[in-house]
């Protein structure tokens, strides 16, 4: 049994893709086996933090939904983008990218794909990876691709900027985690600019969500600079940014840990 992990945000640029590589990469450092799966079949991104190209993935998720290839095969090997060179990691971390052809793009936005399929192909990867965590990028926004993984999650990290239209935003989506009965919502508050104070940003929002906020992460200037050429967190493993994503990594493993057990 692995624990699925979504990470959604009900607008774009919120930093999805950013934190669901980081908090991936961190959890595969300390030794769990884990996978991210790119769903922004629109606009998919984390690819491009591994500096995945065509030629290392020459098969996608368009192409396991078309029915294609099988959902390993279009499973690549990141883990030495995590060493680095240095230390070797504990664990694992593979990527299935989604398309970035405008054709390939173009023809599931026409077509539209069988949502259960995407389902199948998580129980699949999971079997054959043997994953203890998979991570879900998602596209922002709600749509049934939302419902599918907020329904067959065990964790959702949902991000939101502090901004009033995120604020609505991610009320509806809590409102939806809620109802189709998540069992752990972890609420992190991303780009927070440095004249809001944190302190009091975490209980107003804590307030006004009835959860707690697993995190609160500030507007990072050398993250601008990273501008998703890169994993933060291997590019700057002391950073106090990278402390506070640890964080909430521990968050998640401490959810993935019964399970990584029994495996
Ligand atoms: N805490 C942060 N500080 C500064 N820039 C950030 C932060 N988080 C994300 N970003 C930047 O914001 C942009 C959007 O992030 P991304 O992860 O692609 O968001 P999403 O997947 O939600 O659309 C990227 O350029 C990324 O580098
Ligand atoms: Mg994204």
């Amino acid at each position: 049994m692995a624990t699925i992990v979504s990470v959604h945000s009900f607008r774009g640029g919120t930093g999805k893709s950013n934190s669901t590589a980081n908090l991936a990469s961190l959890c595969a450092q300390q030794g769990y086996r884990v996978a991210i799966v790119d769903t922004d079949i629109q606009s998919p991104g984390v690819h491009v933090l591994f500096g995945i190209d065509e030629a290392q993935a020459p098969r996608c998720l368009n192409d396991f939904l078309w029915g294609t290839c099988r959902i390993d095969e279009a499973a690549v090997d990141v883990t030495p983008v995590l060493e680095g060179g240095v230390e070797p990691v504990a664990g694992r971390l593979f990527v299935v990218p989604s398309s970035i052809k405008s054709d390939e793009i173009g023809r599931v936005l026409r077509d539209g794909y069988d949502v259960g399929r995407l389902n199948d192909g998580f129980r699949a990867l999971i079997k054959s990876l043997a994953l203890d965590l998979l991570f879900i990028d998602t596209h922002p926004g709600v749509n049934e691709e939302t419902l599918l993984s907020l329904a067959i999650s065990d964790l959702l990290v949902l991000i939101m900027r502090p901004d009033a239209q995120d604020y609505q935003g991610t009320a509806v989506t809590l409102e939806l985690a809620r109802r189709l009965e998540v069992p752990e919502i972890l609420l992190t508050v991303n780009k927070v600019p440095p004249s809001l104070d944190a302190v009091k940003l975490r209980v107003d929002v804590a307030r006004t969500f009835g959860v707690e906020v697993a995190g609160v992460l500030p507007l990072n200037l050398e993250m601008v600079e990273v501008a998703s050429g890169g994993v933060f967190v291997t590019r700057y493993p002391e950073h106090p940014f990278t402390r506070e994503l640890r964080v909430i990594a521990g968050r998640i493993t401490v959810a993935a840990a019964p399970a990584a057990r029994r495996a």
